[in-house]
């Protein structure tokens, strides 16, 4: 996902914006650009494709210079990634600059017109359109911000966009539809960034713009409006992050970090939401539709990716737990097929970012047809976050690693807290197993923290595949999301290629991938399932496939099958999969480690999609 930053002040604007875009970079992106109007009144531009610290060698900071300026990290969605496609974009008469998250729908059409205007245009991006349009409306009403705001109307698509006027330097017009921006406002400064993390340093006072609204950014503060002129007020508030949640803290990498990070994300998961004498969860976020919850004739849950991975565990969950129907829906099909919806029907979107667009897009069509909306989501002040009837925060704290980790084990618990809230509600489970539960619960910690301490054992494990081609995952029952998201994981970072499976489908079909190159990870603790899994394992044995079981750390039987063992302490099955997941996320960390690969920003892969 790209990123923005720009600022307006006392401090020459550049060194703040480059070291934005430089805590912007998880993000994902492909090049990186700043322009600022120096001392002298000129609007200059410089940008490169590739990352932050490139353009930076090369950046004359001498000349580069003043005390306003905007910043972009681009993830390419129109013109291939390269310097002339890179923001800042220039309009014709060079007296419009522009960076923007998003996608502007309709800019072949607002190109045509403004091609018979006489503009002419340098790169393939559909953002150099609207800095045409922008400044195509600023000749009509010598007036930057109404010459934004008019163009705004008339765009079709998503923007978060930072942009600025050479004629009147004096201020930054940023606007908001569809990608998320927020403004800090210091001490004669405002900053403005797709990300808190660019914001944090200097400011906790900040602003979430609302889609379709924009604010003029003048060194003394703000003026929110909507893009039909309507003034808004709104106060600041207090952003809840500290400096070093988003630094690595020591760890090679931020995935690691958020590996071992798992025993404290996971109590910030349950913290304050369970009576450990009772069994009662308790989810406050979720009191105004309590009675739509329980009353829910099914569920349906929609999420990408690892997220969706979690929403099949919380199927499982719910159904097994509560004797409610449920539906995962990978949210970028729910979205255009049509799907039936009742308004008694109760919607869950899964997004750690709560910014991915097919997620978002999945929601809307959700409330168009009345269903009651829940969030499980990360990221405070998202869009998801507040376009949900009600929600619950997942408070896994910034994850920068693109390879969701602590995201997913606290989207588990947090479908288990549902759960275990819904299963009281509906008397589906007796209150001496709620309390049994509730126990359980509060020993998953120490028991992450165990792996996290043996993770030597893991990487042992990782040394003798790191040059595998192929990998199959193969688990049961609530071991099944596991396996797919142990070989997302796999894919996303080491680039090796990986198939999750339910462990009895193996033999329709991928059993004819197995011989002596194939790895194949089962997902074997000691519970109901364990007989069949041991059965499966000797069929790839017989079929001379490599072995690598995920199994209880007492398990002496599994020894007589497996070639390699990735031990795992017993919980309930209720949170089995928040506990057998660790050692695949290290596994899959140490083996991409060892091919060198880039761990925390994996090639093509962006921290959130928000594009279609
Ligand atoms: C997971 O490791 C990937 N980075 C990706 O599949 C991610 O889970 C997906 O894009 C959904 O993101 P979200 O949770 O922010 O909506
Ligand atoms: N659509 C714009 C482009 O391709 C912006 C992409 C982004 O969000 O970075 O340049």
């Amino acid at each position: 996902m790209c990123g923005i930053v720009g600022y307006i002040g006392s401090k020459n604007s550049v060194p703040v914006i480059i070291q934005g875009l430089k805590r912007l970079e998880y993000r994902g992106y492909d090049s990186a650009g700043v322009s600022v109007i120096n001392s002298e009144g000129e609007l200059l531009v410089y940008k490169k494709a590739g990352k932050v610290s490139k353009m930076e060698e090369s950046l004359d900071l001498d000349k580069y210079s003043g005390t306003i300026g905007i910043g972009h990290t681009r993830w390419a969605t129109h013109g291939e990634p390269n310097d002339i496609n890179a923001h800042p974009h220039l309009d014709f008469d060079g007296n419009i600059v522009i960076v923007h998250n998003g996608i502007i729908e309709n800019y072949k059409a607002i190109k045509k017109r403004l091609s018979i205007e006489g503009f002419e245009f340098q790169t393939e991006t559909d953002t150099e359109i609207l800095a045409d349009l922008i400044n195509f409306n600023y000749r009509r009403t010598n007036d930057f911000v109404t010459a934004v705001r008019l163009s705004l109307v008339e765009v079709e698509g998503t923007y978060g966009l930072a942009c600025l006027c050479k004629s009147e330097p004096d201020k930054l017009v940023v606007a908001r539809k569809g990608s998320p921006l927020l403004i800090g406002v210091g001490d004669s400064e405002t900053i403005v960034s797709s990300d808190a993390a660019a914001v944090i340093s200097y400011t906790k006072h900040v602003i979430y713009l609302e889609d379709g609204e924009m604010a003029i950014m003048t060194k003394n503060g703000y003026q929110l409006k909507t893009i039909e002129d309507k003034e808004i007020l709104r106060d600041t508030e207090v952003l809840d992050l500290l400096l070093d949640e988003i630094e690595k803290g020591g760890y090679d990498h931020f995935m690691l970090k958020e590996i071992c990070e798992q025993p404290d994300t996971i109590q910030n998961t349950y913290r304050g939401r369970i009576n450990f004498d009772t069994g009662v969860a308790k989810l406050g976020g979720l009191d105004t539709v309590l009675d739509k919850i329980v009353n829910a004739e099914r569920f349906i849950i929609t999420a990408c990716g690892t997220a969706w991975h979690a929403g099949l565990v919380g199927k499982y969950m719910i159904e097994q737990y509560c004797r409610v129907p449920v539906e995962v829906e990978y949210a970028s099909e729910f979205r255009y097929r049509n799907p039936i919806i009742s308004p008694r029907d109760v919607v869950i979107a899964i997004s750690q970012s709560g910014e991915t667009l097919d997620t978002l897009a999945a929601l809307r069509e959700a409330k168009k047809f009345g269903a009651t909306t829940i969030g499980v989501v990360n990221v405070i002040g998202s869009t998801i976050a507040r376009e949900v009837d009600a929600g619950t925060y997942i408070h896994a704290g910034p994850e920068i690693g693109v390879a969701s980790t602590k995201a997913f084990t606290s989207q588990i618990m947090s479908l288990a807290l549902i759960t275990m809230m819904l299963a009281k509600y509906k008397n589906t489970i007796p209150d001496s197993t709620l309390i049994q539960l509730s126990q359980e619960l509060l020993a998953i910690p120490a028991k992450i923290l165990k792996m996290v301490e043996m993770k030597e054992k893991y990487k042992l494990v990782a040394e003798s595949f790191k040059n595998a081609k192929n990998f199959l995952y193969l688990g049961r029952g609530f071991n099944f999301p596991v396996a797919l998201e142990g070989a997302l994981k796999l894919k996303e970072i080491s680039y090796i290629h990986a198939e999750g499976y339910p462990a009895a489908e193996m033999k329709h079909g991928p059993i004819a991938l197995i011989d002596e190159n194939m790895p194949v990870v089962f997902i074997a603790p000691h519970d109901g399932t364990y007989d069949k899994i041991i059965s499966n394992i000797e069929e790839v044995k017989a079929r001379k496939g490599r072995i690598i079981a995920l199994a209880y750390e007492d398990d002496e039987n599994i020894k007589n099958y497996a070639d390699y063992i990735l031990p795992v302490p017993k919980t309930s099955p209720l949170f089995a999969s928040i506990l057998n997941i660790i050692p695949l996320q290290f596994l899959s960390y140490y083996i991409a480690v060892m091919r060198e690969c880039n761990v925390d920003q994996p090639r093509n892969l962006a921290k959130s999609v928000t594009v279609e």
